[in-house]
Order: C-alpha cells, then structure tokens, then sequence
C-alpha cells in the first residue's frame, strides 16, 4: 500500500521519500505506480508529460535518515506491532520534533505506536484503502494522546489528497476491520464447511449484496497473511471468540498461499 499512498501524495503535489528496507521492493513500488498512473494516460485522464512530473516528485531510497527533512511519515510496513514500534522509535529520532507520525496500520492500537516516541501528542492513524489511488477513504484515528491540532492537519491533508477523512476512535480493528475482517471470516468458514463453492460464495454476495468483489476474492486481495494478522488483533483485542479465525485460514498463510501476492489464495492467480 506505500506505493499508493506516495503515488497518490506525490499527484496531489508533494515532494514524497519512498523508503524500504530493500531496493528490490522498492522497485517493485514504482513499478506499480509507473503502471497505475498509465492507466490514466491511456484514457487521456493525464498526459504523459504530467505522469512524468509525477513520477519526478517520488524519490526512492533505503536510507532512513532521508526522511529527516519530511514533515509528515505515513508508515505503511507489516501488520506486526513489534516491526511498527521499533519503526516508530527510529523515525521519532530521525525527524524534526514538530513533524507528524502517522500509521497507516488496519487494527494495531494508535496509542500503543504513540508510546514508542517521544512525540504521542503528533501520531495518528491514516488508514488508506486498497487499491490505494482507487479508493475514496481514509480512516483518520485518534490515539488517547494525539492532540486537535494534528488531527486537523490531517483532515486537512486528507481532502488535499481527494480522499474522504472519517473519524473513529482508537479501538481494534478500528471500524473497517472489524466489520470487514468478520465477514471475510465467516465466508472462509463457509468454504471450510462446504457449504458452497468459493465460487458461489464470491457470487452470492457479489450479485446479491452489490459487492464489488467476493469476500475469499477480497481476502486474497488484502492478502491472507494480513487478514490473519487483523483476525488476531481482534481477537487479542476484545478477548472475544467470535473473531477466532477461520482454520482453513490459517493453514492457508502456513502453507505460504497468501493470495494475489503469492500467485495462491483461495483462487490461483
Ligand atoms: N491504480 C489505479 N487505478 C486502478 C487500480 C490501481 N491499482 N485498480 C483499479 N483501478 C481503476 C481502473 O482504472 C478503473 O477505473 P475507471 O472505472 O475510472 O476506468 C476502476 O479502478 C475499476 O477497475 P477495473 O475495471 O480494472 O476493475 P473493477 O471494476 O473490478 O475494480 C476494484 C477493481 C476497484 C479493485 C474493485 O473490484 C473494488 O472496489 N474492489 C473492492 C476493493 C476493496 O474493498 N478495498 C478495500 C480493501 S480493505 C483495505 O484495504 C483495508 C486494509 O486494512 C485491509
């Protein structure tokens, strides 16, 4: 999802750091965004000229202490609060006092992020949508310590961007998870039980809920590794049964089949 999310800020007209911890999949980044932005070109909704300026704006780089001019981090890693809250502790070394920190996290505790830093008071959660130049949201979530007027800079960022700010709280899953990763859940479980075919499934509730995509097509998407991640943040979170996660689920990530991204999910890619 960083690769969007820069694509999307770097469009809107901002000087973007893409950071990873390896050259290859920062690679891997701008090729996506070089491939998302030509759809735009190819139907004359920009010119090639602007995709360039666009493209222009986006540095790469594997250098932490590069983001030390930024006035704004969207940390977009790993779903595991251990790999986020040493990120957080870097980053809050690395950047001027007065910039924002924000977490792009599906359901790990704002707060928790906030008490790795020095800083609580200016870390927040954006929470973008996949695909990330696609999708209209963001999710803007307020830790117990992040103060009115980083959440304003936010919303305000967040129109900035063409996106839609909606507010929650800091609570697991926060709103999208946990009605989302419920659903996605049950409709494993379903497949688990034999109830129906993952085809059928994907089109009861395409056809007769207006989905854009099936629930197992959905998690494939989101990837099952993350799906699994978010079910235990939940679960962990509310110490509540119901979002135990699906076995079938988890063998799934066991067996390396973590959807799109590994050419294996619950359909083959
Ligand atoms: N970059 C730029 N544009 C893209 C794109 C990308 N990566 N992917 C799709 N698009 C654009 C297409 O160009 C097309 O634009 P147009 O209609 O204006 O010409 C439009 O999106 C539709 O794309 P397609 O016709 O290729 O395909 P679909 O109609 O099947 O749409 C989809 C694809 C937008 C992904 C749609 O299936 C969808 O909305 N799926 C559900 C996505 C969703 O639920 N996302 C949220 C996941 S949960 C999450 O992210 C939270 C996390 O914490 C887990």
């Amino acid at each position: 999802m960083g690769n969007g999310i820069a694509q999307v800020a770097a469009r809107a007209g901002f000087d973007v750091v893409m950071h990873d911890v390896q050259d290859g999949f920062l690679q891997r980044g701008l090729g996506a965004i070089d491939k998302s932005l030509q759809r735009d070109v190819d139907k004359e909704r920009l010119s090639a000229d602007e995709k360039a300026a666009i493209i222009s704006r986006i540095k790469a780089t594997t250098d932490l202490n590069a983001l030390s001019g930024a006035s704004l981090v969207v940390e977009a890693v790993t779903e595991d609060l251990k790999v986020k809250t040493e990120l957080f502790g870097a980053l809050d070394r690395v950047l001027p006092p007065e910039s924002i920190l924000a977490s792009n996290t599906s359901s790990i505790s704002i707060t928790k992020l906030a008490a790795a830093t020095q800083r609580p008071d200016k870390v927040i959660g954006m929470h973008f949508m996949n695909p990330v130049p696609v999708m209209k949201l963001v999710e803007v979530i307020r830790g117990i310590a992040t103060s009115d007027a980083t959440y304003e800079k936010i919303r305000a960022l967040t129109e900035k961007l063409g996106k839609t700010a909606l507010d929650c709280h800091d609570s697991p899953g926060f709103v999208s998870n946990r009605v989302l990763m419920p659903m996605i859940n049950e409709a494993i479980f379903t497949l688990h039980e034999g109830v129906a075919t993952r085809e059928s499934i994907d089109g009861i509730m395409k056809l007769g809920m207006n989905h854009p995509m099936g629930p197992l097509a959905l998690a494939d998407f989101i990837g099952l590794d993350v799906c699994l991640a978010i079910l235990r943040v939940l679960y962990d979170g509310f110490g509540d049964p119901k979002y135990r996660a699906c076995p079938l689920l988890r063998q799934y990530v066991d067996a390396g089949w973590l959807g799109r991204k590994t050419g294996r999910g619950f359909y083959e890619y």
